[in-house]
């Protein structure tokens, strides 16, 4: 394998290849799947949203499962920031002195969002944050902050002023003007953007005809979040020049190059793993493959044609 062919530079990351699983979907590195397996080989960890106080999540069931995509309600369970900072992360960082981990950060307010900012970055154990303002899942936390364009700018920078880390702002997709928003984060001060989180959803069992979550609406991911995905984040290169972290709907290393030739500069995995819980060490095995079926050098190469913009083809 030619390692700089999938090398990745991004504010703050050093990354050997693209891929990482997404928040939510790997828990603090501690589940079975990371434990038995190498996490190096991975770009990057991003680690479960965490809050100032711990969360036990929403009523049950959290997650039901379709052909097409996963309704989760799940609530940003969590242990807390002290369990988090105290065991979690040095836990990790023993195991993989060298992996880049990526903190993700929620809270009930703008002073939560820079308590937990403040002491996952002191933890010295991180290299850069994820600001999740986009959980559907949280009455008092989460999406709210992320459809307010203002609120966006303001809790970016404050988070900015108070951390030594790049920080990459999380955005929702439940939102009319995705632009409005990535300009936003970049108001604040933001490093980068990470899109998108999950679709704010609803699914009725016809057989109990109840809802499908505990929660009765959840967040919606899997495939069918792709084109939302895709178009989101194509319509965010053409006019904001953060650097972006795709997720959403990806499954295969053709997923990862569409990813790119939207306009994003590294990805997140989520759903994929719930039918493939190895589904980021596939990609990223079958990665080079797929770029050598297209005849391409490297993702560098990709991510540069989309600044021209197909936009200027449509009439
Ligand atoms: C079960 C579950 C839990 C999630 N928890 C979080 C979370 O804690 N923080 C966050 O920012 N996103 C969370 N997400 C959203 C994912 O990180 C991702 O943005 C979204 O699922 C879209 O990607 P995917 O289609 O690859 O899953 C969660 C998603 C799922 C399915």
């Amino acid at each position: 394998m030619n390692e700089q062919r999938l090398a990745v530079e991004l504010p703050g990351l050093t990354l050997k290849n693209p891929v990482m699983p997404a928040s939510g979907s790997f828990g603090f590195g501690d589940g079975r799947i990371a434990l038995e397996n190498d996490l190096n080989q991975l770009g990057a960890v991003v680690l479960k949203t965490t809050t100032k106080n711990a969360r036990t999540g929403n009523p049950q069931p959290q997650i039901a499962q379709f052909p097409e995509g996963v309704l989760n309600s799940v609530g940003l369970t969590n242990p807390g920031v002290k369990a988090v900072v105290q065991q979690k992360l040095p836990a990790l960082r023993t195991k993989y002195p060298d992996l880049p981990l990526i903190g993700s950060v929620a809270g009930e307010s703008v002073e939560d969002y820079m308590i937990v900012a403040q002491q996952l970055a002191e933890s010295g154990l991180l290299q850069a944050l994820e600001l999740n303002v986009s959980c559907p899942n949280v009455a008092e936390g989460g999406m709210q902050f992320g459809v307010d364009p203002r609120t966006i700018t303001k809790l970016t920078s404050l988070v900015k002023q108070q951390v030594d880390l790049p920080v990459y702002v999380k955005l929702s997709p439940n939102v009319t003007d995705i632009v409005e928003c990535a300009q936003a984060a970049a108001l604040g001060g933001a490093d980068g953007l990470t899109m998108i989180n999950t679709v704010y959803g609803m699914r009725i069992d016809p057989v109990t005809r109840r809802p499908a979550v505990g929660n009765v609406m959840g967040g919606w991911s899997g495939p069918s979040l792709k084109p939302l995905a895709i178009r989101m984040i194509y319509q965010v290169a053409q006019q904001v020049a953060l650097p972006i972290i795709g997720v959403g709907g990806i499954s295969s290393a053709a997923d990862v190059i569409e990813m790119y030739l939207a306009g994003a500069s590294a990805v997140q995995v989520g759903t994929a793993q719930f039918s493939d819980p190895l589904a980021c060490w596939h990609i990223i095995a079958d990665l080079e493959e797929e770029l050598d079926k297209l005849q391409l050098t490297s993702l560098t190469e990709l991510r540069n044609e989309v600044k021209e913009g197909f936009l200027n083809e449509r009439r």
